[in-house]
Protein backbone atom coordinates (compact mmCIF):
# COMPACT_ATOMS: atom_id res chain seq x y z
CA UNK A 1 0.00 0.00 0.00
CA UNK A 2 0.98 3.28 -0.60
CA UNK A 3 2.75 4.72 2.35
CA UNK A 4 1.17 8.26 3.22
CA UNK A 5 2.90 11.64 3.00
CA UNK A 6 4.15 13.03 6.24
CA UNK A 7 4.17 17.18 6.31
CA UNK A 8 5.57 19.38 8.45
CA UNK A 9 3.46 21.75 9.99
CA UNK A 10 4.96 24.75 7.80
CA UNK A 11 4.37 22.58 4.43
CA UNK A 12 1.17 22.05 5.84
CA UNK A 13 0.07 25.58 6.09
CA UNK A 14 2.08 26.11 2.98
CA UNK A 15 -0.20 23.81 0.63
CA UNK A 16 -3.35 25.43 -0.88
CA UNK A 17 -6.59 24.00 0.06
CA UNK A 18 -9.48 23.10 -2.13
CA UNK A 19 -11.85 25.58 -0.20
CA UNK A 20 -9.50 28.39 0.00
CA UNK A 21 -10.74 31.53 -2.48
CA UNK A 22 -8.75 31.27 -5.86
CA UNK A 23 -7.26 34.91 -6.98
CA UNK A 24 -7.31 34.99 -10.74
CA UNK A 25 -7.75 36.55 -13.78
CA UNK A 26 -9.09 33.68 -15.36
CA UNK A 27 -12.50 31.87 -15.03
CA UNK A 28 -12.19 29.14 -12.14
CA UNK A 29 -14.48 26.39 -12.31
CA UNK A 30 -14.12 23.64 -10.78
CA UNK A 31 -10.97 23.91 -7.70
CA UNK A 32 -8.56 21.38 -6.44
CA UNK A 33 -5.11 21.56 -4.46
CA UNK A 34 -2.64 22.64 -6.30
CA UNK A 35 -4.46 22.88 -9.78
CA UNK A 36 -8.39 24.56 -10.77
CA UNK A 37 -10.08 24.03 -13.99
CA UNK A 38 -11.26 26.98 -16.02
CA UNK A 39 -12.47 27.83 -19.17
CA UNK A 40 -10.65 27.78 -22.44
CA UNK A 41 -10.73 31.17 -24.13
CA UNK A 42 -10.00 32.59 -27.70
CA UNK A 43 -6.65 34.35 -26.08
CA UNK A 44 -5.41 30.93 -25.00
CA UNK A 45 -5.35 29.87 -28.76
CA UNK A 46 -1.73 30.67 -29.54
CA UNK A 47 -0.29 28.82 -26.50
CA UNK A 48 -2.66 25.78 -27.18
CA UNK A 49 -1.52 25.94 -30.94
CA UNK A 50 1.98 25.73 -30.06
CA UNK A 51 1.52 22.90 -27.44
CA UNK A 52 -0.78 20.52 -29.71
CA UNK A 53 1.42 20.99 -32.92
CA UNK A 54 4.58 19.82 -30.82
CA UNK A 55 6.01 16.20 -31.91
CA UNK A 56 6.42 15.10 -28.16
CA UNK A 57 2.22 16.01 -27.56
CA UNK A 58 0.81 14.72 -30.56
CA UNK A 59 2.51 11.33 -30.94
CA UNK A 60 0.61 10.43 -27.60
CA UNK A 61 -2.90 12.11 -28.85
CA UNK A 62 -5.09 10.78 -31.91
CA UNK A 63 -4.93 13.79 -34.02
CA UNK A 64 -2.42 14.67 -36.18
CA UNK A 65 -0.64 18.24 -37.28
CA UNK A 66 -1.01 21.14 -38.53
CA UNK A 67 -3.51 22.73 -36.18
CA UNK A 68 -3.51 26.05 -37.28
CA UNK A 69 -4.31 29.27 -35.52
CA UNK A 70 -8.10 29.69 -37.08
CA UNK A 71 -8.67 25.74 -36.51
CA UNK A 72 -7.62 25.96 -32.45
CA UNK A 73 -9.34 29.23 -32.15
CA UNK A 74 -12.80 27.58 -33.88
CA UNK A 75 -12.22 24.48 -31.20
CA UNK A 76 -12.16 26.72 -28.80
CA UNK A 77 -14.77 28.85 -29.86
CA UNK A 78 -17.33 25.31 -30.17
CA UNK A 79 -16.70 24.76 -26.38
CA UNK A 80 -19.76 24.92 -24.67
CA UNK A 81 -21.71 24.75 -26.84
CA UNK A 82 -21.73 20.81 -27.41
CA UNK A 83 -23.65 19.54 -24.72
CA UNK A 84 -21.41 16.41 -25.07
CA UNK A 85 -18.65 17.66 -24.20
CA UNK A 86 -16.88 19.57 -20.87
CA UNK A 87 -13.20 20.42 -21.70
CA UNK A 88 -11.31 22.59 -19.07
CA UNK A 89 -8.25 24.37 -18.87
CA UNK A 90 -5.82 23.17 -16.52
CA UNK A 91 -4.26 25.75 -14.53
CA UNK A 92 -1.58 25.28 -11.66
CA UNK A 93 -2.83 27.35 -8.61
CA UNK A 94 0.25 29.03 -7.42
CA UNK A 95 1.47 30.37 -10.42
CA UNK A 96 -2.11 30.92 -11.78
CA UNK A 97 -0.47 29.43 -15.21
CA UNK A 98 -2.51 27.58 -17.84
CA UNK A 99 -0.51 24.34 -18.11
CA UNK A 100 -3.03 21.79 -20.28
CA UNK A 101 -6.63 20.85 -21.22
CA UNK A 102 -8.59 18.18 -19.61
CA UNK A 103 -11.83 17.27 -20.86
CA UNK A 104 -14.99 14.45 -20.98
CA UNK A 105 -15.93 13.67 -24.52
CA UNK A 106 -18.59 11.62 -26.07
CA UNK A 107 -20.87 12.29 -22.75
CA UNK A 108 -24.20 9.70 -23.34
CA UNK A 109 -27.12 10.65 -20.97
CA UNK A 110 -28.80 7.84 -21.58
CA UNK A 111 -25.39 5.25 -20.66
CA UNK A 112 -24.64 8.28 -18.53
CA UNK A 113 -20.72 7.12 -19.67
CA UNK A 114 -17.75 9.51 -21.19
CA UNK A 115 -14.33 9.14 -22.56
CA UNK A 116 -11.69 11.34 -20.78
CA UNK A 117 -8.74 13.10 -22.37
CA UNK A 118 -5.88 15.17 -21.06
CA UNK A 119 -2.98 16.87 -22.35
CA UNK A 120 -0.52 18.59 -20.09
CA UNK A 121 1.50 20.89 -23.04
CA UNK A 122 4.12 22.48 -20.96
CA UNK A 123 6.36 19.67 -20.97
CA UNK A 124 8.16 21.64 -17.59
CA UNK A 125 5.18 20.65 -16.29
CA UNK A 126 5.07 16.75 -16.18
CA UNK A 127 6.08 14.17 -14.71
CA UNK A 128 5.02 16.59 -11.22
CA UNK A 129 1.43 14.98 -9.89
CA UNK A 130 0.09 17.64 -11.75
CA UNK A 131 -1.86 15.19 -14.50
CA UNK A 132 -2.86 12.47 -11.71
CA UNK A 133 -4.45 15.19 -9.90
CA UNK A 134 -6.72 16.74 -12.97
CA UNK A 135 -7.37 13.23 -13.65
CA UNK A 136 -8.84 12.42 -10.00
CA UNK A 137 -10.10 16.04 -10.24
CA UNK A 138 -12.22 15.36 -13.47
CA UNK A 139 -13.51 12.03 -12.06
CA UNK A 140 -15.02 13.95 -9.54
CA UNK A 141 -16.86 16.36 -11.72
CA UNK A 142 -17.77 13.69 -13.98
CA UNK A 143 -19.29 11.34 -11.46
CA UNK A 144 -20.29 14.17 -8.66
CA UNK A 145 -21.63 16.84 -11.10
CA UNK A 146 -22.31 15.10 -13.77
CA UNK A 147 -23.88 12.05 -12.01
CA UNK A 148 -22.18 9.65 -14.64
CA UNK A 149 -21.51 6.30 -14.20
CA UNK A 150 -18.70 4.96 -16.32
CA UNK A 151 -15.77 6.98 -17.43
CA UNK A 152 -13.63 5.29 -20.22
CA UNK A 153 -10.24 6.68 -21.73
CA UNK A 154 -8.06 5.12 -24.97
CA UNK A 155 -3.91 5.63 -24.20
CA UNK A 156 -1.04 4.32 -27.09
CA UNK A 157 0.62 1.65 -25.43
CA UNK A 158 3.87 3.73 -25.79
CA UNK A 159 2.38 6.14 -23.38
CA UNK A 160 3.76 4.77 -20.04
CA UNK A 161 3.80 7.59 -18.33
CA UNK A 162 -0.36 8.33 -19.02
CA UNK A 163 -0.83 4.53 -18.20
CA UNK A 164 1.01 5.10 -14.82
CA UNK A 165 -1.23 8.34 -14.35
CA UNK A 166 -4.59 6.81 -15.11
CA UNK A 167 -3.76 3.97 -12.99
CA UNK A 168 -2.71 6.01 -10.40
CA UNK A 169 -6.25 7.60 -10.49
CA UNK A 170 -7.86 4.36 -10.43
CA UNK A 171 -8.48 3.59 -13.98
CA UNK A 172 -9.42 -0.46 -14.78
CA UNK A 173 -7.70 -2.05 -17.68
CA UNK A 174 -10.53 -3.43 -20.37
CA UNK A 175 -8.57 -4.69 -23.24
CA UNK A 176 -6.46 -3.86 -26.49
CA UNK A 177 -6.74 -2.82 -29.85
CA UNK A 178 -3.75 -4.47 -31.43
CA UNK A 179 -1.81 -2.55 -34.14
CA UNK A 180 -4.36 0.75 -33.90
CA UNK A 181 -1.89 3.53 -34.56
CA UNK A 182 0.71 3.72 -37.35
CA UNK A 183 3.15 6.24 -36.24
CA UNK A 184 6.88 6.47 -36.80
CA UNK A 185 6.91 3.95 -39.80
CA UNK A 186 5.34 1.28 -37.45
CA UNK A 187 2.11 -0.06 -35.59
CA UNK A 188 1.26 -0.03 -32.11
CA UNK A 189 -1.11 -1.11 -29.67
CA UNK A 190 -3.79 1.33 -28.05
CA UNK A 191 -5.57 0.60 -24.41
CA UNK A 192 -8.74 0.68 -23.06
CA UNK A 193 -9.23 1.92 -19.67
CA UNK A 194 -12.22 2.84 -17.79
CA UNK A 195 -13.51 3.39 -14.43
CA UNK A 196 -16.84 3.13 -12.89
CA UNK A 197 -18.50 5.12 -10.28
CA UNK A 198 -18.50 2.33 -7.15
CA UNK A 199 -15.23 1.97 -8.01
CA UNK A 200 -14.76 5.48 -7.67
CA UNK A 201 -16.86 5.49 -4.60
CA UNK A 202 -15.09 2.54 -3.70
CA UNK A 203 -11.48 4.18 -3.83
CA UNK A 204 -12.64 7.35 -1.76
CA UNK A 205 -12.30 4.40 1.20
CA UNK A 206 -8.73 4.12 2.23
CA UNK A 207 -8.20 0.16 1.65
CA UNK A 208 -11.45 -1.22 0.32
CA UNK A 209 -11.84 -4.56 -1.55
CA UNK A 210 -12.59 -3.07 -4.87
CA UNK A 211 -9.37 -1.16 -4.62
CA UNK A 212 -7.52 -4.06 -3.84
CA UNK A 213 -9.13 -5.71 -6.67
CA UNK A 214 -8.45 -3.14 -8.87
CA UNK A 215 -4.90 -3.24 -7.81
CA UNK A 216 -4.57 -6.94 -8.90
CA UNK A 217 -2.30 -7.42 -11.79
CA UNK A 218 -3.81 -8.03 -15.05
CA UNK A 219 -2.32 -9.07 -18.19
CA UNK A 220 -3.54 -6.75 -21.61
CA UNK A 221 -3.26 -8.12 -25.11
CA UNK A 222 -0.23 -9.42 -26.51
CA UNK A 223 2.77 -6.38 -25.76
CA UNK A 224 5.36 -7.47 -22.97
CA UNK A 225 5.37 -3.54 -21.99
CA UNK A 226 1.17 -4.17 -21.10
CA UNK A 227 2.21 -6.97 -18.79
CA UNK A 228 4.87 -4.03 -16.96
CA UNK A 229 2.38 -1.47 -17.35
CA UNK A 230 -0.83 -3.63 -15.83
CA UNK A 231 1.02 -5.70 -13.59
CA UNK A 232 1.29 -2.71 -11.01
CA UNK A 233 -2.01 -2.12 -10.42
C1 LIG B 1 0.13 11.91 -19.63
C2 LIG B 1 0.10 13.11 -18.71
C3 LIG B 1 -1.33 13.66 -18.59
C4 LIG B 1 0.57 12.68 -17.31
O1 LIG B 1 0.60 13.81 -16.47
P1 LIG B 1 1.91 14.07 -15.58
O2 LIG B 1 1.62 15.23 -14.71
O3 LIG B 1 3.09 14.17 -16.48
O4 LIG B 1 1.98 12.72 -14.76
P2 LIG B 1 2.13 12.50 -13.18
O5 LIG B 1 3.33 13.24 -12.70
O6 LIG B 1 0.84 12.79 -12.51
O7 LIG B 1 2.37 10.92 -13.12
C5 LIG B 1 3.29 10.32 -14.00
C6 LIG B 1 3.71 8.97 -13.46
O8 LIG B 1 4.31 8.24 -14.54
C7 LIG B 1 5.59 7.84 -14.17
N1 LIG B 1 6.39 7.78 -15.40
C8 LIG B 1 6.93 8.81 -16.09
N2 LIG B 1 7.57 8.33 -17.19
C9 LIG B 1 7.41 6.98 -17.16
C10 LIG B 1 7.83 5.92 -18.02
N3 LIG B 1 8.57 6.16 -19.11
N4 LIG B 1 7.49 4.66 -17.69
C11 LIG B 1 6.76 4.40 -16.57
N5 LIG B 1 6.32 5.37 -15.73
C12 LIG B 1 6.65 6.63 -16.02
C13 LIG B 1 6.05 8.88 -13.17
O9 LIG B 1 7.14 8.42 -12.39
C14 LIG B 1 4.77 9.06 -12.37
O10 LIG B 1 4.52 7.97 -11.53
P3 LIG B 1 4.88 8.01 -9.93
O11 LIG B 1 4.15 9.18 -9.37
O12 LIG B 1 4.40 6.70 -9.43
O13 LIG B 1 6.36 8.19 -9.84
C15 LIG B 1 1.05 14.24 -19.23
O14 LIG B 1 2.39 13.79 -19.15
C16 LIG B 1 0.73 14.66 -20.65
O15 LIG B 1 -0.22 15.39 -20.86
N6 LIG B 1 1.52 14.20 -21.63
C17 LIG B 1 1.38 14.61 -23.05
C18 LIG B 1 0.02 14.27 -23.68
C19 LIG B 1 -0.48 12.90 -23.31
O16 LIG B 1 0.27 11.92 -23.30
N7 LIG B 1 -1.78 12.83 -23.02
C20 LIG B 1 -2.43 11.57 -22.66
C21 LIG B 1 -2.97 10.92 -23.90
S1 LIG B 1 -3.74 9.35 -23.51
Amino acid sequence: MAQATVLTRRQAAARPRVDEPVRSSRVVCYVGERIYFSTLEPEDAPVLERWINDPHIWANLSMRPPCNAPRERAWIEKLGSDPSEHVFGIVVRAEDRLIGSVGLHRIHPANRSAMLGISIGDAGYHNRGYGTEAVKLMLRYGFEELNLNRIGLAVYAHNLRAIRCYQKAGFVPEGCLRDSLYQGGRFHDEYRFAILRAEWDAAQKVDHPVRRAARRTVELGRAPQAAVACGSL
